[in-house]
């Protein structure tokens, strides 16, 4: 069963995304390396993100960074009875905005490192799908460490973690930073191909859990 209502191509609801766009450009203004996107991600983008992944009932899915919701509703979708979500964002404002369009889902307001703890609290065991909106490429290395950190010790065996990049900023520095710590943590990434319908074009970088040494 799905946990968020179809949406119709309305009046209504583009002048909501009209609206989620200015709010979002208004947060980037107020804090830009920790929003790190000028635009919400796109309704193809959040699919990409979710291609090929098949949800079941017990598996669990974090979101980290979701920011207005755009990778949440294509989960939320998604999401087969018994399979739970946790979304954790930093940003007081993004986390009201969460808590008004998806009412009853949890969402923690605080950082993507608190996620081991955030498990144990609830007792849930490792989540099949880690999902990331966060602007790693402009994260301190220690927060980036301790963020991958938390993500591989608590990701199931057989789970994914999924990121997404722009290549308009592959060569940046931030970027290079970010896929050379996230090499040292999981090896090699899949990289999809580019998302065209987003601003800026993105590509998904997807992480499995590395075998036990
Ligand atoms: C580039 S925006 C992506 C938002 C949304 N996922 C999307 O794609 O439209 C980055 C989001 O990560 C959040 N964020 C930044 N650092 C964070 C952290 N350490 N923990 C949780 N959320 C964080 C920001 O507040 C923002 O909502």
């Amino acid at each position: 069963m799905s946990h968020a209502p179809k949406k119709k191509k309305t009046e209504a609801n583009l002048i909501a995304q009209a609206a989620e766009a200015l709010a979002f450009l208004a947060r980037f203004a107020a804090r830009p390396t920790q929003v790190g996107a000028l635009f919400p991600s796109s309704r193809e983008l959040a699919e990409a993100m979710l291609e090929g992944i098949e949800l079941k009932s017990g598996d669990i899915v974090i979101e980290f960074g979701p920011g207005t919701g755009a990778f949440t509703e294509a989960v939320l979708e998604r999401l087969p009875e018994g399979a739970k979500y946790l979304g954790i964002e930093r940003d007081p404002h993004f986390h009201g905005h969460l808590e008004d369009r998806f009412p009853g889902i949890d969402f923690h307001h605080g950082s993507a490192e608190e996620l081991p703890d955030l498990l144990s609290h609830r007792g849930w065991e490792k989540p099949r799908l880690i999902l990331s909106g966060l602007p790693f490429a402009s994260m301190p290395l220690e927060i980036q460490e301790l963020i991958l950190t938390a993500t591989r010790d608590t990701l199931h065996e057989d789970g994914e973690f999924r990121t997404f990049t722009y290549p308009v900023c592959w060569y940046l520095s931030g970027s290079m930073r970010f896929r050379k710590v996230a090499l040292n943590h999981f090896g090699e990434h899949r990289k999809s191909k580019t998302i065209h319908k987003n601003i800026p074009p993105a590509k998904v970088l997807s992480y499995s859990k590395p075998a036990k040494k």
